[in-house]
């Protein structure tokens, strides 16, 4: 059922394009079904110009014929079309429970606007409910875990830290060639403050915290579609 609903978020979020537009493509189960949506509408004649935030997305954008651009080609874009782990009060997020969350973000941060598209699931009265991925550089891993750890022990954290793994096991390495640790925080009042915490950290490469970057979401689930704004 969720698929669904992603589906629907997703074709929702089309209205937001016109021919012309410089457009950022998201990662994940959600951007997947919107990205399909735009190679067909590229297909009828939609003129779009794409950057996307992962190489599977650029894979899947190039089988669909979507023209592509890197950020250094594009480096203003319209728009940014995107999923989400957690939407949390006034549009913060938890992003990057497909290990994207580096280039996703910055990719939001070059797009005049952050469209977020997701299933009602997704919505949550505070963050942290899903473990806040964390981008770290593999040179001294050992040093910034133990030092995100801290921070997890200051703010209250109820859970651990984990390396992320795949699913033969392997340790999980993102399109920049960093590791990713999951910090299970349970919540996550003070988001702003966590997020300062964390770049503290000199290893810590970027957080899944999108705090201040998202305009407007399209929810879809059993009562139909919501458009929520930041306000
Ligand atoms: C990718 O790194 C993530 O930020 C995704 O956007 C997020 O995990 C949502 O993914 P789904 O749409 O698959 O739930």
């Amino acid at each position: 059922m969720s698929e669904a609903y992603k589906k629907a978020a997703a074709k929702a979020a089309m209205s937001e394009l016109r021919s012309g537009m410089r457009v950022g493509l998201g990662t994940g189960s959600t951007a997947r079904h919107f990205v399909d949506l735009v190679g067909a509408a590229v297909a009828e004649g939609l003129d779009l110009l794409c950057v996307p935030t992962s190489e599977a997305t650029a894979a899947q954008a190039r089988d669909l014929g979507i023209a592509l651009a890197t950020l250094e080609e594009c480096p203003e874009l319209d728009l940014t079309v995107d999923g989400a782990d957690e939407i949390g009060p006034g549009l913060a997020l938890i992003k990057g429970g497909g290990g994207a969350l580096l280039r996703e973000k910055i990719v939001a941060a070059a797009s005049a606007r952050m469209v977020v598209i997701a299933d009602a699931s997704k919505r949550v009265p505070m963050l942290g409910g899903y473990p806040l991925p964390i981008e770290v550089n593999h040179f001294g891993l050992g040093a910034t875990h133990r030092r995100i750890e801290r921070v997890m022990l200051d703010t209250g954290a109820r859970g651990g830290l984990r390396r992320r793994t795949t699913g033969a096991g392997l340790p999980f390495v993102t399109d920049g060639g960093h590791a990713i640790l999951d910090a299970s925080f349970g919540r996550i009042p003070e988001p702003e403050a966590l997020s300062a915490a964390l770049l503290e950290i000199p290893g810590v490469v970027q957080h899944g915290l999108f705090l201040g970057l998202c305009s407007i979401a399209y929810v879809a689930g059993a009562d139909g579609l919501e458009v929520v704004d930041a306000a």
